[in-house]
């Protein structure tokens, strides 16, 4: 059975880097079968029952889902109120999987769903600029000035202003009085493209998540997932540490 250094193996079940594993380890807070490590070579297959201050790590296979979100979904593995979320999808799965990252209830689009908490950490950080691109059909007949703005970056109502942004009307309806509109950001603040939408005056009435990163809904429709190949997965792994090299 492989082995693998006792700080990767914490990484990868998701404890926490592989620096701050390590600092874990040094400081006496893991143990290896019942005892106390704290030399950072130590090697660790699977039959390994590893414990972080008494807790027992879950060392399963990971597993990597694309999944297109409908509408009326939270993205979410569970809700007190009752509602459905992306983990219903995957009952079948014999794996604890949660989704990566959030959409609204009332966004559709693409999210991804695994078991990898140290993938979804990388992912989740906000260092980690993908770039999201989502379709938007908004209020009123947007023009270029506000493409304009969007794309510089406007004021949120939370305060904050948008990083720079690209953005291009894909239709206008002068009798329905909305447009469609692609927004690709590779921020991810709460509500952000709806916020942004906002700013210039043109509310969002439906909103969907068309690609993230290299990844896109294509071959699936509403409340499908397909699984990612190892290459797709190499390369989100990939895009992560080069972003967290960056600053
Ligand atoms: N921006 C939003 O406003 N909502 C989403 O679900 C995702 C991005």
């Amino acid at each position: 059975m492989a082995e693998v250094r006792l700080q990767k193996a914490m990484a990868d079940a998701g404890v926490a880097s592989r620096r701050a594993s390590e600092k874990l380890i040094l400081e006496g807070h893991v143990k290896v079968n019942g005892r106390v490590v704290k030399e950072l070579g130590t090697k660790v297959s699977n039959d390994d029952a590893i414990e972080v201050d008494g807790s027992l790590l879950e060392r399963e296979s990971k597993v990597y889902f694309l999944f297109y979100k409908p509408r009326g979904v939270i993205s979410a593995a569970k809700d007190d109120k009752g509602r459905k979320v992306v983990t219903d999808y995957f009952k079948d799965i014999a794996r604890r999987v949660y989704p990566i990252g959030r959409l609204d209830y009332d966004t559709s689009g693409i999210i991804l769903v695994t078991n990898d908490g140290q993938l979804a950490n990388l992912l989740m950080h906000p260092r980690y600029k993908v770039n999201k691109t989502y379709v938007a059909k908004v209020e009123g007949l947007v023009q270029n000035d506000d493409l304009k703005h969007l794309r510089k970056g406007v004021k949120m109502k939370d305060g904050h202003f948008s990083a720079r942004a690209k953005a291009q009307i894909i239709s206008s309806d002068r009798a329905k009085n909305s447009s469609i509109v692609s927004l690709t950001i590779h921020e991810g603040r709460n509500h952000q493209v709806k916020n942004m939408f906002e700013a210039i005056g043109h509310p969002v009435k439906k909103l969907k998540r068309e690609s993230y990163d290299f990844l896109t809904l294509d071959g699936l429709v509403s409340g499908q997932f397909r699984e990612l190949s190892r290459d797709e997965v190499k390369m989100l792994y990939e895009h992560a540490r080069q972003n967290a090299k960056r600053k």
